[in-house]
């Protein structure tokens, strides 16, 4: 039998738990003429999100366009991979013929991947500030095609860590003048998200609307799972449920992990130690990638995380009963620490009416260092 807890961001609507408020929220301003800025950690179903978004919005005729721009590092990665999710978007050669034509000065060529298929675009600029004129054609393009586009850019920080420092400024000047796309920008670096969309002096400040994602609410994600095992031929009790959620802190892509191992090594009728053989077997199949991680921190930092692993979760890491508890040393040296931490994505800070929290970003990890 077909696993129904797929670890690709999004197969079906029956396969993906809630997030109706959200998906509301994402359709309502979209539709009626917002961008929105989709932020939530690692892993928690932004990309999921915004597939599901787009079923809904094929089905009201707009055209769904997906860029990840996660490994571009400059302008010229950019446009390329903005090039490449419009192609993929277009349903004939063409109007990918029109659309390179319209891409002045990049000289545009297609080739397909051998591997995957996929389209793959190659620009070349003659000189140095073309591309500016490139970016703004292909915006201009798609408003011109007369239809309802929506655009969505995952990894979105990521336009932070490029070379050239205008590129933020020139995609708001671009995006604001267009009235037939409006964009999903998305991204999980909470600061600089925030920062861009937040902050008065930053260009795409108050421009779009932000949703945020948080965990699903056990009241919806327990049926959820329990349904989906016996849709596919699987009983699984109540506690072995509320085990996972538990265990797994409710981070979407660690219970989706451990229902898909649960399903996939589990007998028809699974029970409670089914599961724990099941989650220790996961955390050994790990333990050499988390010593791995360990070469990338130093022995202070180390400590720090496998403190707040034990903790669960610590809403101040610098007060003394935390420190002495666990001999970290005094808190200017613990501020530093989970700083950095954080800035690796080793650390998961959030927060809520009560203020900060932390916690061991990688779930698995968490679980097993509290075993150390
Ligand atoms: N609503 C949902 N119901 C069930 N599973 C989900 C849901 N949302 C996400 N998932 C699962 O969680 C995992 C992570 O989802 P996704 O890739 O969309 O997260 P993300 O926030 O985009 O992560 P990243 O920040 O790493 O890009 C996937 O395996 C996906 O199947
Ligand atoms: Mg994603």
């Amino acid at each position: 039998m077909e696993n129904p807890f797929s670890l690709e961001p999004y197969t079906s609507k029956d396969r993906f738990c809630d997030r109706e408020q959200e998906l509301g929220d994402v359709l309502s301003f979209l539709t009626n003429g917002s961008n929105v800025t989709l932020i939530s950690p690692r892993r928690y179903g932004k990309t999921g999100l915004i597939f599901r978004t787009f079923e809904d919005l094929k089905e009201k005729h707009y055209i769904c366009i997906y860029a990840d721009i996660f490994s571009a590092q400059n302008l010229d990665d950019l446009i390329k991979i903005l090039s490449e999710a419009i192609v993929c978007s277009m349903s004939s050669e063409s109007l990918v013929k029109k659309f390179f034509a319209a891409l002045k000065n990049a000289r545009p060529l297609l080739s397909y991947d051998p591997i995957s298929g996929s389209p793959q675009v190659s620009l070349s600029f003659q000189q140095e500030g073309e591309r500016p004129k490139t970016l703004k054609s292909l915006f201009d393009f798609l408003e011109k095609q007369g239809k309802k586009i929506v655009f969505a850019i995952d990894e979105f920080q990521q336009v932070r860590e490029f070379k050239e420092t205008n590129v933020e400024a020139l995609l708001r000047t671009y995006i604001q003048q267009l009235h037939h796309v409006k964009f999903i920008f998305c991204g999980s670096k909470k600061h600089l998200m925030t920062d861009m969309f937040v902050n008065a002096k930053s260009p795409f400040y108050e421009s779009s609307r932000t949703v945020h994602i948080d965990r699903i609410v056990p009241e919806k994600y327990g049926p959820f799972i329990k349904d989906l095992f016996k849709k596919y031929g699987k009983s699984i009790d109540n506690e072995s449920v509320d085990f996972i959620m538990d265990w797994t802190k409710r981070h979407t892509y660690y219970t989706q992990y451990v229902c898909n191992r649960v399903f996939a090594e589990c007998s028809q009728k699974i029970v409670l130690d089914d599961v724990k053989v099941v989650v220790t077997r996961i955390i050994r199949n790990e333990i050499a990638n988390f010593i791995e991680r360990r070469n990338l921190v130093t022995e202070k930092q180390w400590l720090f995380l496998v403190a707040v692993a034990k903790e669960g979760a610590v809403r101040q890491p610098t007060a003394n009963a935390f420190l002495m508890k666990y001999r970290i040393g005094n808190s200017a040296t613990a501020k530093k620490i989970f700083a950095a931490l954080v800035e690796k994505e080793l650390l998961l800070e959030q927060s809520d009416l009560e203020g900060k929290c932390y916690s061991v970003y990688n779930v698995f990890m968490s679980r097993w260092m509290e075993t150390l």
